[in-house]
């Protein structure tokens, strides 16, 4: 079949969101300007840059009640944000933080979630995720809509600091099997990733495969 309009699928259920998948989920902890944490799950989620790392995600308004997402109005009201990993092991809690609560409620109370201090940003983490991910805003976009109210945006942010459970980690390599994250689908249906395979790139000469991997090398980019 051809859908020449996406908006008219012609199925059950539309089928975009089981499309580009799987979805690594970002789960973004936020502080307000009166300093209530707030955490919400965005699947519209991504690394985009490495040199430096950067990470998108979309939080797409507005919210049942009207206004911003509290997670994009935090993130730009404080110029700040950090997005924590999800494990299979935290699948529910995320769940529960993505439910409509009012701008005031604290979301690590409502899931029974740890708050961890950062370094160089405010807001919290997520003690239980093993990966925490400490990020500046860079830009944040408003990108076009064709069924207004609803507002798509895109919020960009340096990572400037990385919290690394070392216990998902074997031989300096993160593990992905001891990792576990938690990948959204389309619907209502998630994985877990736990395996893999290894593919070598056809035809990159040694420095390519260095730069690949970003190897800790005596002088090298990351060791000097
Ligand atoms: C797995 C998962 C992925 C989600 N991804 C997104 C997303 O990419 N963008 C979005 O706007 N909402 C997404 N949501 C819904 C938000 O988490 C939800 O609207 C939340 O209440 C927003 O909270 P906030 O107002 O505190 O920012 C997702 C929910 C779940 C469960």
């Amino acid at each position: 079949m051809y859908i020449d309009d996406p908006r008219h699928h012609g199925l059950r259920f539309n089928p975009w969101k089981a499309i580009v998948v799987p979805r690594p989920i970002g789960w973004v902890s936020t502080l307000s300007r009166e300093g209530v944490a707030n955490l919400a799950p965005f699947s519209y989620f991504n690394g985009v840059a490495d040199f430096p790392p950067m990470v998108m995600f979309a939080p797409i308004g507005p919210k049942p009640e009207g206004g911003a997402k509290d997670s994009y109005a935090n993130a730009i009201e404080t110029q700040e944000f950090v997005v924590n990993m999800v494990t299979w092991e935290l699948r529910e809690r995320m769940n529960l933080t993505s439910a409509h609560f009012a701008a005031g409620v604290d979301e690590f109370e409502r899931a029974g979630l740890t708050k961890a201090a950062c370094v160089k940003v405010k807001a919290p983490r997520v003690a239980e995720s093993p990966v925490a991910l400490e990020c500046r805003l860079v830009t944040a976009l408003r990108l076009p809509t064709d069924a207004p109210p609803i507002e798509n945006n895109i919020v960009i942010g340096e990572v400037i600091g990385i919290h690394l459970d070392e216990r998902i980690l074997t031989d300096g390599l993160v593990d992905i099997a001891r990792y576990r994250p938690m990948a959204r689908l389309g619907y209502f249906d998630y994985a877990c990733v736990n395996s893999s395979v290894t593919i070598p790139r056809p035809d990159l000469n040694p420095m390519e495969v260095a730069a690949e991997l970003d190897e800790l090398m005596p002088g090298g980019r990351v060791s000097g």
